[in-house]
């Protein structure tokens, strides 16, 4: 959705074969997905300049409760004060609080959104876990869905509640596929979704 015309709003992940984007909620998603998506989801989120996330995908990284350079880090959590004691210590901890690029917030979609314009971003990349995308589902313009041929086995859903078909139909529902790009030869492929024009 573009808030007033202001904003546009994307989300961007990886899919494994079987549906899951991560085995549990530790689980760090560089460890299974493609270099060629690595570089993608760098590359399109610096471009876009701002990116929101959930808490446990923010500490579930191999930097963990380190933003993402070059990009304003909206991060989410119910206690932004509380969340400083994550870190190991005072040092990491005066580190980050002086690091202009990183925002706790407890708030809702629409909210971070509104932040995020008033900031001057014109994109926002929604960034995961499942509460996450969930939450921003009704808000999210485009789907950036990179598949990698990897079976996890079970772990957690892109979206709450919707299983591998579940998903393809909420997709075929709401969304119109633009583009498929092959990106290896090990048979990762990304998916550009569009939300149907109501
Ligand atoms: N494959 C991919 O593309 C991809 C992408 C991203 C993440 N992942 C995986 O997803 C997993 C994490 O997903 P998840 O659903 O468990 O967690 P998550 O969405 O990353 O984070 C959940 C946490 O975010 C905070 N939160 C969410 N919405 C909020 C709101 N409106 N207001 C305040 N706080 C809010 C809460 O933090 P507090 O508990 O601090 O209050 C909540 O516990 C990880 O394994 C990660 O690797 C995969």
């Amino acid at each position: 959705m573009a808030v007033g015309n202001r904003i546009q709003v994307f989300a961007i992940a990886a899919l494994s074969k079987d549906g899951f984007i991560g085995q549990d909620e530790g689980h760090v998603s560089t460890n299974w997905t493609s270099e060629e998506d690595k570089d993608w989801f760098w590359d399109r989120t610096k471009q876009a300049g701002a990116v929101v996330m959930g808490s446990t995908t923010f500490f579930a990284t191999r930097k963990p409760g380190w933003p993402l350079p070059e990009r304003m880090n909206y991060v989410l959590t119910r206690d932004p004060e509380g969340i400083w004691q994550k870190y190991e210590n005072d040092e990491e901890r005066s580190q980050l609080r002086a690091k202009e690029n990183l925002r706790y917030l407890s708030a809702s979609p629409a909210e971070v959104i509104e932040i995020a314009a008033a900031d001057g971003h014109q994109e926002l990349a929604v960034c995961g876990g499942t509460s996450v995308y969930t939450a921003f589902l009704p808000l999210v313009e485009t789907f950036y869905l990179t598949r990698e041929p990897v079976a996890l086995g079970e772990g957690l859903r892109l979206i709450k509640d919707l299983d591998l078909n579940g998903l393809e139909s909420m997709l075929e529902e709401n969304f119109t596929l633009q583009e498929t790009v092959t990106m290896n030869d090990q048979g990762t492929i990304r998916q550009t979704w569009k939300r149907k024009k109501s």
